[in-house]
């Protein structure tokens, strides 16, 4: 009995080593990115920016015409693959990931379109993996970036709450994080 105690804890250690940390996020006033780069000094993580394949698009101009019409494609068919704008970033090795905590921009509601380009994607690979939400957004609350990481990564296991940090709160996002990852069971 207590051998296998003993190789059962040894097969856990070596397991709590192996799992590893994902933060993904979409960023184009860089509050995300901001927050984002506080996070890295709070826990162990490798980084990946969704970068959009259109370089220098402005999604805010002619009152976030074009961030608005990339939102309504995704909302009339969120099953096809077109209506989702092309990134440049993709990745290899999903599956040495347990935990992937993401990092949302809030568009009309939504998650910002490049990000759910890359969940639509990679959801599905992310299938029984931790899921840790974190969204920025200037007032709406984020309800439906929540609904729209589920959907895109329909068997993910979502850690609660999902962290909502408004843009005006970007500067003092340390300790919001700080609580958030304790709620959440991210550290001890
Ligand atoms: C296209 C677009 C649509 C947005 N829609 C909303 C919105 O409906 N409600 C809101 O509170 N903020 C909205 N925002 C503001 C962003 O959610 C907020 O500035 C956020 O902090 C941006 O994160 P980022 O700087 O990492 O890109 C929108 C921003 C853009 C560019």
């Amino acid at each position: 009995m207590k051998r296998i105690l003993f190789i059962w804890t040894l097969l856990l250690s070596a397991f709590s080593l192996q799992a590893k940390t994902l933060i993904v996020y979409y960023s184009y006033t860089n509050n995300v990115h901001q927050i984002v780069t506080d996070l890295r000094t709070q826990i162990q993580a490798d980084v990946l920016r969704i970068e959009p394949a259109e370089e220098g698009l402005d999604y805010a101009a002619n009152n976030y015409a074009i961030g608005s019409a990339l939102i309504s494609a995704i909302r009339k068919a969120p099953g096809k693959a077109s209506s989702y704008p092309p990134i440049k970033t993709t990745i290899r090795n999903l599956k040495d990931y347990d935990t992937i905590l993401i990092g949302a921009p809030l568009w009309w509601s939504n998650m910002a379109a490049p990000l759910q380009s890359f969940l639509f994607a990679y959801g599905s690979q992310m299938a029984g993996k931790r899921i840790g939400l974190i969204v920025s957004s200037a007032s709406t609350g984020i309800s439906g970036v929540e609904a729209d990481a589920k959907r895109l990564i329909p068997k993910g296991k979502f850690l609660s709450p999902s962290l909502w940090i408004r843009s005006s709160e970007t500067r003092k996002c340390h300790s919001m994080i700080a609580r958030w990852l304790k709620e959440t069971g991210l550290k001890k």
